[in-house]
């Protein structure tokens, strides 16, 4: 079961790769990039020159049998040691005065045949050319003389000896090779990155996490609402350096509902309506509360859309700010906040006095009003029950715009006063301790969570959602 649950399908390694594309092109990229820079600016070339010699046997012998071949090969293997040997090479260096000793010589030296062949190759790496083919050419002449009191045989022949080059090009560095393999070592590091990365990524990025982790129903997916009109007014601007981004350029991408109805946004808040219709066939909906764990996770988005999309289904709604440390409604709706839902708690004006028009029809806004000292205590007070229920009384629908959970009690405090809770998450940033976290924390208060939206969420093309709304507009 545990190994059942744990299993990664093909499908999910594949969207990982996709999601990690950049960093594993990046890692490729760069592995190249270095092993070009390394091969071609750092690494010393290393030049090769051969020598080749011919190995007889009798010298004026005119027919060889295949006796004598044999004996040759079995030469061969004692002259490839000789060759490298410090007798041999010794001279040499003494030949070439060069101030090298016979061990270093015979790690440059390599000598090798085909098998039975009788030629043989002495090949010599060095940085330099010349020097390479100077070494090759002497220890085979060395050797041919050497060999006739060594051995008292005059049987080497120097077959093709090794040429001085113009541009020799070197055998080591091979960039490309290097290169080559620098991308295959990439792209695996890259691959290993990206696996480590979204082992480490402990967000809650899908339905299937909010259902496995959070046990809530999913009440709809929100794509990231593409910034469009902001880049046209940074535009219009241009040649000034606006200190922020404002506010207006915010509230134009909050309400999408309002702004561009037919948008696949739109679309997705009218799911998430319809599936908050849904929920509850058997008890009335009347108020609701959108919070989540944490800042910025999108709570006002959500409940701003949600409160036009309902109103638009032609009930009348009213959205109140109930975000009394950081509220952001009334930039939204583009309202003052002179007068708020703060007056009305502390009995300085009624709900008809506070209540704005939103531009959209039937949707009512009340805005936060002057931010109070003691927003958790006025929240819980007996005044707040009279003005729920006054606002119950007056609209189809009550919408609260709620601070963070994690922060301050106030969302806890008023989720146990409305009919229905829904945590918004924040795809691939809310953390899963914290999704957890605040869904006990509303347990807490026997707050009613009717689901989850899951919002900024990269909605893919072979996505449901996409089968079927995916050719709106
Ligand atoms: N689906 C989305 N697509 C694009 N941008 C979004 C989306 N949801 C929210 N945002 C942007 O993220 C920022 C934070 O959103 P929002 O104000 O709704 O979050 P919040 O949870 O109410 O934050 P706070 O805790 O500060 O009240 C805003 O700039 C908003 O425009
Ligand atoms: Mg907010």
């Amino acid at each position: 079961m545990a190994d059942l649950e744990e299993t990664i399908s093909l499908q999910d390694l594949f969207k990982t790769l996709r999601k990690r594309f950049v960093l594993i092109i990046s890692a490729v990229i760069l592995a190249v990039t270095l092993a070009g820079v390394v091969s071609y600016l750092y690494l010393t070339p290393i030049y090769k020159a051969s020598t080749q010699i011919l190995v007889t046997q009798k010298e004026n012998d005119q027919q060889y049998n295949s006796q004598d071949i044999q004996t040759n090969l079995q030469l061969i293997n004692t002259y490839k040691l000789i060759i490298k040997s410090p007798a041999i090479l010794s001279i040499v260096a003494e030949k070439l005065d060069i101030n090298t000793s016979p061990g270093m010589l015979n790690s440059q030296i390599a000598v090798n045949s085909e098998q039975s062949s009788q030629v043989v190759n002495i090949s010599v790496q060095d940085v330099d050319h010349r020097n390479a083919v100077d070494i090759a050419n002497v220890t085979a002449e060395v050797f041919q003389e050497e060999i006739k009191t060594l051995m008292n045989v005059d049987n080497v022949n120097i077959l093709s000896p090794a040429v001085h080059a113009q541009n020799p090009s070197p055998i080591k560095p091979n960039p490309l090779l290097n290169m080559a393999i620098a991308a295959v070592i990439g792209l695996m590091l890259g691959i290993g990155l990206a696996f480590l990365l979204e082992y480490l990524d402990k967000t809650v990025k899908s339905e299937q996490d909010i259902e496995e982790l959070l046990e809530l129903p999913i009440l709809g997916l929100v794509g990231p609402i593409p910034n469009n009109e902001g880049i046209r007014r940074r535009r219009e601007r241009k040649g000034r350096w606006l200190k922020k981004k404002t506010k207006l350029e915010t509230a134009k991408r909050k309400l999408i509902t309002r702004n561009n109805p037919k948008a696949i946004h739109s679309e997705q808040y009218r799911t998430i309506r319809t599936n908050i219709n849904f929920s509850m066939p058997d008890r009335e909906l009347q108020t609701l509360l959108f919070t989540s764990a944490l800042p910025r996770d999108g709570k006002s988005t959500t409940a701003a859309n949600a409160a036009i999309v309902f109103a638009q289904e032609g009930k009348k709604v009213l959205l109140v700010d109930v975000d009394m440390r950081k509220p952001t409604v009334h930039h939204t709706f583009e309202l003052m906040n002179g007068l708020g839902l703060s007056n009305v708690l502390t009995r300085q004006a009624t709900i008809s006095e506070v209540a704005n028009e939103s531009g959209t029809e039937g949707l009512d806004i009340i805005t936060c009003g002057p931010i109070p000292p003691n927003p958790a205590e006025l929240l819980s007070s007996q005044m707040m029950e009279t003005v729920l229920e006054e606002m119950k009384k007056a609209y189809d629908m009550v919408i609260f715009d709620s601070p963070p959970l994690l922060s301050v009690s106030d969302a806890q405090i008023l989720s146990n006063r409305c009919d229905g809770t829904i945590l918004v998450i924040n795809s691939g940033i809310t953390e899963k301790d914290g999704a957890v976290k605040a869904k006990e924390v509303l347990a807490s208060s026997k707050a009613h969570i009717i689901g989850a939206v899951l919002n900024n969420f990269k909605i893919d093309k072979d996505h449901y959602f996409y089968q079927y709304y995916g050719t709106v507009e």
